[in-house]
């Protein structure tokens, strides 16, 4: 019985290990390249690669891969060293950041971001760029191959859809 949770543990460890590029990159995407991205490189430092992150801003470079004690990414991130960045993340992303620089910070492609929309600084209304519940579907259904205007069954005298009777892919999130 032991073994099996050993084994279990291991396998869970592993499938973690590897997602954790992708998840890095989510988290920088989603908290980090407003500021220091394409469109603004704060303290001149990029987070959108890995070689960014290797010459860092002006203050050395924020990544030293292997060493997430050291590395200014996880610290700010964590609040450990000013100046600290944003405050939102949650525990396990600076778990996530952590763990990806302790396994040596692989990462085989540039990070990218899309920002679509805006809501207000509660995250509690939309205040620009608004979509609608069927154009996110529209996008699942995309991403799963079907055409949501194409997908439809006669009934009632009009072809019903999943998106009813609106609904536009937001091809700014699709690659
Ligand atoms: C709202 C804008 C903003 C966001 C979002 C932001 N930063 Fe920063 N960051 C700054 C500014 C401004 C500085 C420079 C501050 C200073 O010099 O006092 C900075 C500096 C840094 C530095 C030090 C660079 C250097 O050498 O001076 C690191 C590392 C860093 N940020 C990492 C991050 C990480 C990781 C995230 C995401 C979790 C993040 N930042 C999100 C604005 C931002």
């Amino acid at each position: 019985m032991r073994s099996i949770v050993l084994l279990l543990v291991l396998l869970l460890e592993a499938a973690l290990a590897e997602d954790l590029p992708r998840q890095f990159a989510g988290i920088i995407a989603a908290n980090c390249l407003s500021c220091h991205g394409e469109a603004m490189r704060m303290s001149g430092l990029d987070l959108g690669s890995r070689e960014g992150m290797l010459k860092g801003g002006t203050r050395g470079s924020a990544l030293i891969p292997g060493d997430p004690v050291n590395s200014r990414i996880a610290r700010l991130a964590a609040h450990l060293e000013q100046p600290s960045m944003p405050p939102g993340r949650k525990p396990w992303q600076i778990e996530v950041i952590r763990r990806w620089i302790g396994t040596g910070a692989p990462l085989n492609r540039p990070i990218e971001g899309a920002i679509v929309g805006e809501t207000d600084e509660f995250g509690y209304k939309v205040a620009a760029g608004g979509k609608s519940i069927n154009d996110l579907h529209a996008t699942i259904l995309h991403l799963a191959g079907l055409d949501h205007e194409k997908l439809t069954y006669f009934h009632n005298g009009r072809h019903m859809r999943l998106t009813d009777v609106s609904g536009t892919v937001i091809r700014e999130i699709v690659a």
